[in-house]
């Protein structure tokens, strides 16, 4: 069990924890399941771009994911090869195209004709031939919260099944685009097998008939969106998530490809946060701590359940509260109606499945230093991003002054 008292000592509060090995865990618990096949899996680097957790996830052969080209250089940076970094996104610059196809990453993933007309024109340019992969929005709904739910046709990812064959014919006829991948991406923290399974056999038949026009696909990208427990869900089968995608894909030569994010990091990572103080308003409790939503953003956006759990000896009197961040907003929280036993000022709490989508999407919002990161490498704490400073903060403006 992790020393998390130990931890927060040495590296104060608050914190971002990451288990290494849990990670490990994860990746080969997934490479399990695809071994049937030959599988790719690059990492959705949104969920957690920590240049450390990159290189081990490098480190155990997995790609990435990308959807930015700072993401790009990250995983590069990080040591992850080229030939397997995937770009996507719905809306990519120039700039951010050039870079890639300098870089010579394995395929740019188009969610749109006019995104792909972009590209062939700046391949032209460049002299050189972009290999591609088009996101199929299967209008499928994957059942998941409104704001993480990506499959249906009123969201603004990719093209529908027949703009996606008009696509890769207009590729196949290019002489600057090469057509490599097929993709879909239909939401996140998604807890059944279904939806994915009928979103690829929508896409393997769409690779059929692309087949039949001469159109080969080498790379069959499922994205990410496999879910995990946060409170009471119960989570999809590895085992039965990689034979429905099997089913679909039978009878296709092409290699696997699957884009975790969430599965592989959320609950290897631990958000620590130390007590300020209980305030009591009327009837209603108030436990105010050191983190906020500015380093934990979830609960204020998604009304995200993520369990707390107090690391002190003595727990007693308990009653309902609500867990409160110091920022000057009502939605600073990161739990609503929880019974935690009476808290005292610099009583430790560990913030549970927060190695996802946390630090990455934190902010200076209050001019709040963003905070460290561990790893724990075999039981050994290693820091892997130091606490900003105020200085840090006020670096880009202060010569403006
Ligand atoms: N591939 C693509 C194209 C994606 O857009 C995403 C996530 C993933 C892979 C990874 O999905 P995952 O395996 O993590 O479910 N901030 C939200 C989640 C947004 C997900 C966006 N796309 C949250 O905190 O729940």
């Amino acid at each position: 069990m992790v020393d998390f008292s130990t931890l927060a000592q040495k590296y104060g509060t608050p914190l971002y924890v990451y288990d290494f090995d849990a990670i490990t865990e994860q990746f080969t618990a997934l490479k399990e399941a695809f071994k049937a096949r030959k599988s790719l899996v690059c990492f959705a680097v949104k969920a957690n771009s920590n240049l450390s957790v990159l290189k081990h996830i490098a480190q155990l052969d997995a790609g990435c994911d990308c959807v930015s080209i700072g993401e790009v250089k990250r995983a590069l940076f990080a040591g992850v090869p080229k030939y397997k970094i995937i770009f996507s996104g719905v809306g990519k610059r120039d700039d951010e195209i050039e870079e890639a196809l300098v870089q010579d990453i394995l395929m740019l993933n188009l969610e749109s004709e006019e995104e792909m007309m972009r590209v062939e024109e700046i391949a032209q340019n460049l002299g050189k031939i972009a290999r591609i992969s088009i996101r199929v929005n299967p209008n499928i709904d994957a059942q998941t919260h409104p704001y993480i739910s990506t499959g249906l046709h009123e969201n603004k990812f990719g093209v529908d099944v027949d703009s996606a064959k008009r696509m890769y014919i207009h590729a196949k006829n290019s002489a600057f685009l090469e057509p490599v991948g097929i993709h879909f991406h239909i939401g996140s923290q998604i807890t059944q097998v279904e939806p994915f399974k009928e979103a690829a056999v929508v896409l393997a038949n769409l690779v059929r008939n692309l087949k039949a026009l001469d159109i080969n696909i080498k790379f069959f990208d499922i994205g990410g969106g496999v879910g995990i427990q946060y409170k009471d869900e119960v989570t999809i089968s590895l085992y039965e998530y990689a034979q429905s995608i099997f089913a679909s894909m039978a009878g296709l030569d092409v290699t696997l490809v699957c884009e975790p994010g969430r599965y592989l990091v959320g609950d290897c990572g631990y958000f620590l946060t130390r007590v300020l103080y209980e305030k009591h308003n009327g009837y209603k409790r108030f436990v105010i701590v050191d983190g906020a939503m500015n380093d934990l953003i979830r609960p204020s956006l998604y009304s995200a359940y993520h369990e707390i759990v107090v690391e002190k000896k003595e727990q007693l009197e308990f009653s309902v509260c609500d867990v409160v961040g110091p920022i000057c907003e009502s939605g600073d929280f990161f739990a609503k109606n929880i019974e935690l036993p009476k808290l005292e000022h610099d009583d430790l709490l560990i913030i549970k499945s927060a190695g996802a989508y946390g630090f990455t999407m934190s902010s200076n919002y209050n001019t709040r230093a963003r905070v460290a990161e561990i790893a724990l490498i075999k039981g050994q704490d290693k820091l892997i991003r130091k606490r900003e400073t105020f200085e840090d903060i006020i670096d880009l403006e202060k010569e403006y002054l």
